[in-house]
């Protein structure tokens, strides 16, 4: 088990949900967390929870992971802050209206620049530093609606199956390097995105199921790499 106490991680999408979950999580392990989002509020709030809970180093920095050099100033913001940065975890997302049909064009543009370009962007701007060092981990948040789709989800599926390909061939090219990447694909999490979108009987998912998937695939030994994670509730 690697000993993650001092890394930096860099987590999109913080101001809620699942990267709110996995920055608290990051924390308790005494990672370094730069917690981003659109939403000062929000993400002041969390940010504050996390260092009166945890005591832990924490910052916080306003970013729209659609505008690529907002996300290449992050990178280079941490590392003036910090030092370093060793985690990247692309959380940031968008589910909306997403049956073709219905011809939702905002809607689909709208996934596409944060599900896919968003991922794109923050991986693009860790990356040189990852390789630099030999050493780092992309983690993105996919979903298991890359892998099943529904008539009502096939834009939002297509955005996050792009994710786990992007994962996927990732992976191939980073072979050797030292660097790791991850996808996580989660069922249906109980957050403000799957709101009271219908999931049967089955209980949703807590947020903090996807840290724990997370801090798993953190702490595995340097020479493991583990690639893909599915969870879904019973
Ligand atoms: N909840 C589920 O059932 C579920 C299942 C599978 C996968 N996922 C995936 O898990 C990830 C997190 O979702 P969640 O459930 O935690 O949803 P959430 O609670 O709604 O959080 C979404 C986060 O994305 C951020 N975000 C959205 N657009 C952004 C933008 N343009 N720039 C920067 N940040 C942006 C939001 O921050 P701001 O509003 O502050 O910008 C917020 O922090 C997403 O990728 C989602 O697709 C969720």
């Amino acid at each position: 088990m690697v000993e993650l106490q001092d890394k930096v991680a860099i987590v999109t999408g913080a101001s809620s949900g699942i990267g709110a979950s996995i920055a608290e999580a990051l924390s308790e392990y005494g990672v370094k967390v730069v917690l981003t989002g659109r939403d000062e509020s929000r993400l002041a709030t969390v940010a504050k929870g996390i260092q009166e809970t945890k005591q832990a180093i924490v910052d916080t920095v306003i970013v729209d992971v659609t505008h690529r050099e907002e996300v290449a100033q992050l990178v280079e913001k941490t590392k003036e802050k910090f030092g370093q940065v060793d985690i990247l975890v692309n959380s940031a997302g968008l589910m909306l209206s997403s049956a073709i049909t219905e011809g939702d064009v905002e809607s689909w543009d709208a996934m596409i620049d944060v599900n896919i370009k968003g991922t794109l962007y923050g991986i693009n701007a860790v990356l040189p530093t990852f390789l630099n060092q030999s050493s780092g981990h992309i983690i993105n948040i996919a979903s298991i609606s890359g892998f099943e789709v529904t008539k009502k989800s096939t834009l939002y599926s297509a955005s996050k199956a792009a994710v786990h390909s992007i994962t996927q061939g990732l992976e191939k090219e980073l072979a050797k390097t030292g660097v790791r990447v991850t996808s996580i694909s989660p069922g249906m999490v109980d957050t403000p995105l799957s709101g009271d979108t219908d999931w049967g009987a089955r209980k949703k998912l807590d947020p903090k199921d996807i840290a724990e998937a997370a801090i798993y695939a953190l702490q595995q030994p340097s020479h493991v790499n583990v690639n893909e994670i599915t969870v879904r509730p019973v």
